[in-house]
């Protein structure tokens, strides 16, 4: 039984954050991880670019039961203190859009960067790494054995195991699992920033449009999204279905205004009065994607010149345009998702250490938590924050 200050359970982005901040406190830190390679998702985040914080990072970016629990962390270690740190690795970066941030080169730079401020730190990493068991012992801290037979006696034990998106390359349910064994609610889980299919008749129907992209406007339940939207073989994908999948619910449909610049109706009712030999189709490509146009017009039967189409059809093709209601059968779920929606209940942690309050020297950092941000950099921006802020005390 080997006696350390701290062990982290998972290499990724919230556990090598808080493994570095506890070895520059001079803490003995072991940080296990089940994967032969550590940060897997940083690896395939953003392209192979990592889309490593976003600018206008704040508490509104975020989804949770709690929606000021992740107030303390973002306030106390900030996109700007991560952008330091890059800057200090001289690594080139560039904004995207919406704030987004991006290695210039590759998302292994943010890689190396964490695994160099671990040496520095004497951090002891430990990959192939499975738990078998963790046992709290009666005067302070964890004994924690691994299916090899390694055996540590830890003060601090954190839970960094992300969440349930991607199983192929590693994600488990292993954090959920420590939760439970210590009394600690989980919040329900859901893929999210995910894309949405249609059911068989739609796909039937709409997967002809496959590879079209559009700006839109995506609503639901009173949110709504305006980035890129693109109809993909089983369904809808792009920015802002993968945002809005954050907030639909089975049952649920969601608006789709597939040009938010125009109206369509507008556009429409001039056409009729200036050119009425014109085919429906052709005045609506003006402002969509031609196979989209012809799709949408031959949806609703208007094959005749736009003089001889009455203004009620006009109508409801323009709503078609600008008010699109879609109800999507499902998800791709957590094959494809880039994050897990739910998580540990906050309310058993602490929001300016996030140690569980019932548990003294257990933590929970990272996805694993009832913490969810929108696309564009917010969840590493949370890995980054609650990490750092368990790496001050543990
Ligand atoms: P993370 O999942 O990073 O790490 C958990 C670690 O625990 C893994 O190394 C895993 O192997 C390990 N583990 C799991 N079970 C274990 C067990 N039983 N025993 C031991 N170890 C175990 N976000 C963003 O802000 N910008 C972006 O560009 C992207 N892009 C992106 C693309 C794709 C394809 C995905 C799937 C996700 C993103 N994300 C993202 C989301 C982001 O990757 C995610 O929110 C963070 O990686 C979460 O960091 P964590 O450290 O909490 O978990």
């Amino acid at each position: 039984m080997k006696k350390i200050d701290v062990l982290v359970i998972g290499a990724g982005a919230a556990g090598l954050m808080c493994a570095i901040e506890a070895g520059k406190r001079g803490r003995s830190v072991v940080i296990v991880d089940h994967s032969a390679k550590p940060a897997e998702k940083i690896r395939i985040s953003g392209g192979g670019r990592c889309n490593f914080t976003n600018l206008h990072a704040s508490p509104e970016n975020f989804i949770s039961q709690n929606k000021r629990f992740c107030v303390s962390a973002l306030k106390r270690y900030t996109q700007f203190d991560f952008i330091d740190l890059v800057n200090r690795h001289d690594i080139a970066w560039h904004e995207k859009t919406l704030g987004q941030l991006f290695c210039d080169e590759s998302s292994f730079q943010i890689i190396d960067m964490l695994l160099d401020e671990c040496d520095a730190a004497n951090v002891e990493l430990r990959l192939n790494t499975e738990i078998s068991n963790i046992i709290r012992r009666d005067d302070a801290g964890f004994d924690v054995t691994t299916r090899t037979g390694a055996q540590w006696t830890c003060q601090s034990l954190v839970v960094a195991c992300g969440g349930l998106s991607i199983p192929k390359i590693g994600a488990t349910g292993f954090g959920y699992q420590i939760a439970r064994q210590f009394g600690i609610d989980i919040v329900p889980t859901r893929a999210a920033l995910v894309p949405l299919t249609f059911d068989p008749d739609m796909r039937a129907d709409l997967g002809q449009l496959s590879g079209i992209s559009v700006d839109a406007i995506v609503q639901c339940h009173k949110k709504q999204f305006r980035e890129g939207l693109l109809f993909t073989h089983r369904g809808l994908s792009g920015p802002s279905i993968l945002q809005i999948s954050s907030y639909w619910d089975e049952g649920d449909a969601i608006t789709v205004n597939l040009n938010p610049e125009e109206d369509a109706f507008d556009l429409l009712k001039s056409a009729k009065a200036e050119s009425p030999k014109q085919a429906v189709h052709n005045v609506l490509s003006r402002i969509l994607p031609n196979r989209l146009a012809q799709m949408i017009t031959a949806r609703h039967g208007l094959d005749r010149p736009i003089g001889e189409t009455g203004d009620k059809a006009l109508r409801l093709l323009a709503t078609d345009v600008n008010q699109w209601s879609v109800m999507p059968q499902g998800s791709e779920g957590y094959r494809t998702a880039e994050v897990t929606l739910g998580g540990v209940d906050t309310n058993a942690l602490s929001s300016k250490t996030m140690e569980c309050r019932d548990v003294p020297g257990l933590y929970f950092i990272g996805e694993v938590v009832d913490v969810t941000g929108h696309l564009g950099g917010f969840n590493f921006q949370w890995a980054w924050s609650s990490g750092w802020s368990a790496g001050q005390v543990v």
